[in-house]
């Protein structure tokens, strides 16, 4: 498996952003620990974070030459707005799960609703950095389960 981690807007500012909300991690400390985490196994792991809508685009269109097996995206405020990236993720059919740090049910009306949900394999939300982790070994059993 090879695994594409995406981080949106403004999660560059990761451990000084609002930390009631996002937690202290940093971003450095979140992508080392799913490349860790990934090796172990021996997987591969690209993360790659943008504030500009485009460049998550150009990577969602470029993961299935890259063998991208599974993808992890936190689209940030893009998750409330952006119907290009979720047809981007339509257009290459490649499994991917939505995680977001903070409980975005239990903020503003408008976190409520999301662009990628109904086409996430799964959605993780409100446990801070621990989603990424999560949605990472949630991958992991679903590779490694018989069927
Ligand atoms: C977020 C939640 C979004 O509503 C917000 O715009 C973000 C981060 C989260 O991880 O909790 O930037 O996706």
């Amino acid at each position: 498996p090879h695994i594409l981690v995406l981080h949106g807007p403004n999660l560059n500012l990761l451990g000084q952003r609002e930390p009631r909300h996002y937690g202290r991690s940093t971003l450095a400390e979140i992508d080392a620990q799913l490349t860790a985490m990934a090796g172990n196994w021996g997987w591969t792991l690209n993360s790659l974070q943008s504030n500009a809508e485009h460049q998550l685009i150009d990577a969602v269109q470029l993961a299935p030459t890259q063998g991208v097996s599974h993808i992890i995206i936190n689209p940030a405020a893009f998750t409330h707005t952006s119907v290009a990236l979720r047809d981007a993720l339509s257009a290459v059919a490649i499994p991917f799960i939505e995680v977001h740090l903070s409980n975005i049910h239990a903020r503003e009306a408008f976190r409520r609703h999301s662009y990628f949900s109904d086409i996430a394999l799964g959605v993780i939300a409100g446990l801070g950095a621990d989603a990424y982790f999560l949605a990472l070994e949630a991958i992991y059993r679903r590779v490694s389960r018989p069927d």
